[in-house]
C-alpha cells in the first residue's frame, strides 16, 4: 500500500489555463468571471474529495524584454484576461465548505502589510482553510512596465527580497497579538488589552515597519505556507518557510532528483525531512482503453497552437522561443525570470533539443506528469511514480483548460481506482488548511517553523516587536 495522497485542483481567474484547451468542444469558459462558475467548479472538486483548491495568479501577461506582447495572447487567451484570485476566496469559501484554498500573492507586487492583512482576513473568513502560494511573479516583464517599476528586481535579489517579506509578514501574524488580548469587558470599557497588543518594528533592506498589526489573530495566524520554483534560490527559500511546495517535473526520474534536492535542503535548514509536503503538477487523461487513451491525449496536444504555448512559455520563463532560430538549441540562453521552467527543457541528460524540438515538446510537457490510460493502468503509474520519488501528491491540470468537464473523468474514473488501492484516504480530510494538507496536529505553524520564534508565549524567544 503506498502513501495516500494529497490532491489539489489547479486553476487561474481566467478562461484558459495551462493546457490552452479552451477551444476543445468539452471546454466551457465562457462565464468564467462569474461566480457560480466557479462554485460549480470548486463544488465538484470539494465533493470528489480533492484536498485543496489552488489559485495561480498573474499580474502581467508574455511580454519580452522588448515590450512586445506576442498576438496570441489576446487572440487565444493566453494569461489575459485576469481576474484577482484574492477577492474570489471569500465567496468561495463561504459556499463550498471544507477544502482547504490555497491563493498566489506576489511579494513583488504586494506590500507586506496588506498581503499579512488579507491573509489574516481570509483565514478569519474562510475558518482557517486559507494557504498562500509565495511567489516572486513570472510575467516580470509586463510587470515592470504595469507596476511602474524601474526594472526587473535580478532572479536571487527577488527571493532575498520575498525572504524579508515573509518574516515581516511572520512577525506581524506570530508577534503583533497575544492569545489572550481580546478581552471584550463591557463594564471595564476594555475591548482588547493593551498590553498584549504589540508594537512591531522592523528596519530591513527593502522593508521598514513599526506600528500595530491591524487584524486579530485568525485560527492559523499564519497561512499555510506554500511556494513554487526550484532554482537554486528557490528551494533555499522553501527549505526555510514552506510547508508545501509544487513542483513542476514532467519527468519521473528527474522529479525523484527534485525532491531529493528539496528534502536534503530541509533537513540542513534543521527540519525533518517529511516537514515539507511535495506536489507535482499532473494531468490524467482516461479512456476505456490504452489507445484510445493515448490517441485521445495526442488529439489534445495536436490542438494547441505554437503561437500560443510559446506565448505561454515566455511569460512564465522569460524566454521567447519563437523569435530564436529554431535549429539552435538552449546552449546560449538564459533567464532571469523562471529558471526551473527553463532548465525542464533540457534533455534527461542535460544535453539540449533544438529549439523546434522544445516547441513542438511544450505542449506535452507544461503541466508535469502526463498520466495516460486505463484508470487501471493510470493507477499502476501513479504508484510507480510515487514509490519512485516520494511526493506526496499531484496539483491536477484542468485538461480543458477551465470548467468541471476538465477534471470528470479524473474524479469518475481514476479517482475511485486510487482510493481502492490506499493512494488516496477513504474519507476526505478534514480542519484547517494546515491539518488537510500537512497532517499536522493543529492549525498553527509546528515547532520547526521559523515562524515561532515571534510568538509571545514561544520557547524560542519573544517577538522583536515586545
Ligand atoms: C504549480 C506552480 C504554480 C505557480 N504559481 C504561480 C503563480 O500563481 N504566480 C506566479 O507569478 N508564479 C507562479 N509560479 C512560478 C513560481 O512561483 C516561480 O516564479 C517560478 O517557478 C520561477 O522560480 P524559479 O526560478 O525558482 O524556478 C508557479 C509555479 C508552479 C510550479
Amino acid at each position: 500500500m503506498g502513501k495516500e495522497l494529497i490532491l489539489g485542483a489547479f486553476e487561474e481567474f481566467l478562461p484558459n489555463f495551462i493546457s490552452n484547451t479552451w477551444h476543445h468542444p468539452r471546454s466551457n469558459t465562457r462565464d468564467f468571471a462569474t461566480l457560480p462558475y466557479w462554485q460549480r467548479l470548486v463544488g465538484a472538486v470539494e465533493k470528489a474529495g480533492f484536498d485543496f483548491f489552488f489559485l495561480a495568479e498573474a499580474i502581467g501577461y508574455p511580454m519580452d524584454s522588448e515590450g512586445r506582447v506576442p498576438s496570441a495572447v489576446v487572440r487565444e487567451a493566453v494569461q489575459f484576461p485576469t481576474h484577482d484570485p484574492l477577492t474570489l476566496m471569500p465567496a468561495i469559501a463561504a459556499t463550498v465548505p471544507r477544502i482547504a484554498l490555497v491563493c498566489t500573492a506576489s511579494t513583488t507586487a504586494q506590500t507586506p502589510l496588506l498581503n499579512a492583512r488579507t491573509f489574516t482576513t481570509l483565514d478569519h473568513i474562510s475558518e482557517g482553510r486559507i494557504s498562500w502560494n509565495i511567489v516572486t511573479s513570472d510575467h516580470q516583464h509586463a510587470l515592470v512596465k504595469i507596476l511602474g517599476l524601474r526594472d526587473v528586481t535580478p532572479h536571487d535579489e527577488r527571493y532575498a527580497r520575498a525572504d524579508e517579506f515573509v518574516q515581516l509578514n511572520l512577525q506581524l501574524w506570530e508577534g503583533g497579538w497575544e492569545d489572550d488580548a481580546i478581552k471584550y469587558d463591557k463594564e471595564a470599557k476594555v475591548f482588547f488589552d493593551p498590553d498584549k497588543v504589540h508594537r512591531i518594528f522592523f528596519d530591513g533592506k527593502y522593508f521598514n515597519f513599526d506600528g500595530f498589526f491591524q487584524a486579530i489573530p485568525s485560527l492559523q495566524r499564519t497561512p499555510t505556507l506554500f511556494q513554487a520554483g526550484t532554482s537554486k534560490a528557490g528551494v533555499a527559500f522553501a527549505a526555510k518557510y514552506a510547508e508545501c511546495v509544487f513542483t513542476q517535473d514532467h519527468d519521473a526520474d528527474r522529479l525523484k532528483d527534485t525532491v531529493i534536492r528539496l528534502r536534503a535542503a530541509v533537513v540542513e535548514a534543521g527540519r525533518p525531512s517529511d516537514s515539507l509536503k511535495i506536489i507535482n503538477c499532473a494531468s490524467f487523461v482516461v479512456a476505456s482503453s490504452d489507445v484510445e487513451a493515448t490517441r485521445v491525449r495526442q488529439e489534445l496536444w495536436d490542438s494547441v497552437t505554437r503561437e500560443s504555448v510559446a506565448a505561454l512559455f515566455l511569460g512564465w520563463a522569460g524566454v521567447d522561443l519563437s523569435a530564436l532560430d529554431p535549429e539552435d538549441t538552449l546552449d546560449n540562453v538564459s533567464t532571469d525570470v523562471g529558471q526551473t521552467l527553463l532548465a525542464l527543457r533540457l534533455n534527461a541528460d542535460g544535453s539540449s533539443p533544438t529549439i523546434g524540438e522544445v516547441l513542438d515538446r511544450l505542449p506535452s510537457t507544461m503541466a508535469g506528469l502526463s498520466f495516460t490510460g486505463t484508470p487501471q493502468s493510470i493507477a499502476d503509474e501513479v504508484e510507480r511514480v510515487v514509490n519512485l520519488t516520494d511526493i506526496d501528491g499531484f496539483l491536477v491540470e484542468n485538461i480543458y483548460s477551465g470548467g468541471v468537464e476538465g477534471y470528470l473523468d479524473f474524479i469518475e474514473q481514476v479517482m475511485p481506482e486510487l482510493r481502492r488501492r490506499g493512494l488516496l484516504p477513504n474519507e476526505p480530510r478534514t480542519g484547517s488548511a494546515r491539518e488537510i494538507l500537512t497532517g499536522s496536529q493543529g492549525p498553527q505553524l509546528p515547532e520547526w517553523h521559523p515562524g515561532v520564534q515571534y510568538r509571545h508565549n514561544a520557547s524560542r524567544g519573544q517577538s522583536s516587536g515586545s
